[in-house]
């Protein structure tokens, strides 16, 4: 499990769907029928990652190590923007550590925040563990044939769901800071490493 400083999360914006578009071609065969229903192709992961950033969504994305290693998604889907539908994912090596659940917490501040008073989850009903998440949280589960859908009503924003969802954009930008002025030092010393590497026979860093 990675060090607790290098796990962020925070909004992806338009501009960002080719961290959508790799974090769906990296879910392994069985991840990604669980979070689209079926096999889906590269063509139409590159055209879900492009449209995925509309008015209507939200998308967050979990940072691991400086890459999105998860991601949630949102969509308004009543004209009064009370109610969405959410999804998840977290890459295979990232699963089992409580990235989901907590992908999850920020995402319903997220929609508590936007005024989403209810939220809908459809899954395969073979995917327990989205539904033992769902349930943590609140959440009442039909089940019918092999789509199962979870509802989590009577949602309010609070000063809790607004400073925890500040707090964390704000941990975010710090990280991201830090870890770009990292990349820039190292760009700048990389050349002089490569000298002294070439000096005592070690292998120039990559
Ligand atoms: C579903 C998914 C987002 C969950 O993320 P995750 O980081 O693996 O989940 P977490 O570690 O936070 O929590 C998993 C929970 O499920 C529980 N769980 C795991 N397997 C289970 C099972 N077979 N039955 C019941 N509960 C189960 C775990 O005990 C854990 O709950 P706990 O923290 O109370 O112990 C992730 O596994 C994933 O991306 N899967 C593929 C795509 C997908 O299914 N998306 C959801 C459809 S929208």
């Amino acid at each position: 499990m990675p060090a607790a400083e290098d796990v962020f999360t925070r909004r992806l914006h338009p501009g960002e769907w080719p961290f959508l578009q790799a974090h769906f071609e990296r879910l392994d065969p069985a991840s990604r029928r669980l979070r689209f229903g079926n096999a889906v192709t590269s063509a139409f992961i590159e055209r879900y990652a492009r449209n995925s950033f509309d008015a209507d969504a939200v998308v967050l994305g979990l940072f691991v190590g400086g890459v999105v290693r998860g991601v949630a998604e949102l969509r308004f889907i009543s004209a009064d923007r009370g109610e969405a539908e959410i999804a998840f994912s977290i890459e295979r090596q990232c699963q089992g550590f409580g990235y989901g659940t907590r992908l999850f917490a920020r995402m319903r501040d997220a929609a508590r925040n936007r005024g989403v008073h209810r939220l809908w989850l459809t899954c395969l009903s073979e995917n327990r563990r989205i539904l033992a998440i769902a349930k943590k949280f609140g959440a009442k589960v039909t089940l019918l044939g092999n789509e199962a859908t979870a509802e989590i009503s009577g949602q309010h924003p609070g000063r809790g769901s607004l400073s925890r969802e500040w707090v964390e954009e704000t941990r975010a930008q710090i990280f991201e800071m830090i870890d770009q002025r990292q990349r820039r030092i190292e760009r700048i010393f990389d050349p002089f490493d490569s000298v002294g590497d070439r000096a005592t026979g070690t292998q120039a860093r990559q």
